[in-house]
């Protein structure tokens, strides 16, 4: 049995395997709402053959989102309108559910990809940022508000909240989102984060406002269900962010009563140099996994199926999430189970791609 298709426990949740649909924005929101374009979205990669998907980053604040067009679940409306499309998730799909919860900080108020990704102009709906320190991300970009105490105690709350949500919709997982530049990982680097009270400095200072949102969700999110947070491995940028310090880091939240990390990396500031490869993050979580007792998945260019399983077998991470290669192949589940030679689900309504679970389909035309 190939590794990669063997059940993996976080907290208290048993996933069939050790396969994620990464987290990834479709940006196509209103007021943080999601519509059918999610509906499809996720409907059809819940039917992946990944044990996971993972819904994008879900802001839990409006001034949270990155672009207007990103999700939310910080109102009755933004959590009312996940219900039908998880129920169908639920009905039809293999995959158990998670959501990842994120403050933007410094890098919202932007238009979506698609049309630059560039700060919003104040007659466009911008909307005030907030961050560790009053730095843009990059020159033109909108500058944020250092957040003050009462900033602090009201973001996390937010977090508080979208995580309570998030259960009574029925998430098994909840993801934090502390990499890619936003508020969490804008706390912890030393990059963005140039505070001089107890919030800034040292790496523990730096850690301390993402390890205070960490044990506030902790305290609400139940024990049965999973809970993890997405990290910086690498900041990729001389005096950044280290593998060693995701160690550290990855330790805290194992002692909050964190189940996993997912070990990511970059985003901090364009200045940024990253060197992409098949697996290019693989590095990162192996540090991690070593230095820690924390479950760790790896993610960033994991696609042919042989490299998911050699992670596993070689023991440098306990499972692998994909983003890109599920949008290319939103079956990429059910190939990689070919490829290895493993047995997954399939709704009964495709069977009939899989002559070995419809014998005789290939003779008959209908
Ligand atoms: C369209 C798209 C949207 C993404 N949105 C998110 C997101 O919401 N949260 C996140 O942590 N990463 C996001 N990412 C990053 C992916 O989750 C993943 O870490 C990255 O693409 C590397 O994995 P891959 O090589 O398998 O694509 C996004 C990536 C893509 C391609």
């Amino acid at each position: 049995m190939p590794q990669l298709f063997t059940p993996i426990t976080l907290g208290g949740v048993t996933f069939a395997n050790r396969i994620a649909v990464s987290p990834m924005c479709q940006y196509s929101a209103t007021d943080g709402v999601p519509n059918d374009w999610h509906a499809q979205h996720l409907a059809s990669l819940s039917m992946s053959g990944a044990g996971l998907l993972v819904v994008e980053m879900t802001a839990v604040e409006p001034e949270g989102r990155i672009t207007p067009h990103c999700l939310g679940l910080y109102s009755d409306a933004t959590e009312a309108a996940f219900e039908p499309i998880l129920a169908t998730c639920r009905r039809w799909g293999t995959a158990k559910l998670g959501i990842q919860l994120a403050h933007a900080g410094r890098k919202g108020s932007v238009r979506v990809p698609w049309e630059g990704g560039t700060p919003l102009a104040g007659n466009a709906g911008a909307w005030q940022t907030y961050a560790s320190s009053a730095i843009p991300f990059d020159e033109e970009w909108h500058t944020p508000q250092a957040l003050d105490d009462a900033g602090l105690a009201r973001i996390r709350d937010g977090f508080v909240a979208s995580a309570r949500r998030a259960d009574r919709l029925g998430f098994e997982l909840v993801e934090l989102h502390g990499a890619h530049g936003y508020l969490l990982h804008n706390f912890v680097s030393p990059i963005s984060n140039r505070r001089n009270d107890a919030y800034g400095g040292s790496l523990a200072n730096r850690m301390r406002f993402p390890l205070e949102v960490a044990a506030a969700v902790r305290a609400v999110w139940p024990r049965d269900k999973a809970l993890g947070m997405r990290i910086t491995g690498s900041d990729w940028i001389d005096g950044g962010l280290t593998a060693e310090d995701a160690a550290v880091f990855a330790n805290e939240l194992h002692g909050i009563g964190f189940d996993y990390v997912c070990v990511s990396s970059g985003g901090i500031s364009p200045q940024a140099r990253v060197a992409l490869g098949p697996g290019y993050q693989v590095p990162f979580a192996e540090t991690v996994k070593k230095q820690s007792k924390i479950a760790v998945q790896s993610v960033g260019l994991i696609v042919d199926p042989h490299l998911a399983e050699a992670i596993i077998t070689e023991g440098r991470a306990d499972c692998v999430a994909l983003a890109r290669g599920f949008l290319d192949d939103p079956r990429w589940g059910w190939h990689a189970a070919d490829a290895l030679g493993a047995e997954i689900a399939h709704p009964p309504q495709y069977h009939r791609a899989r002559p070995r679970l419809w014998p005789g389909a290939a003779l008959v035309r209908r």
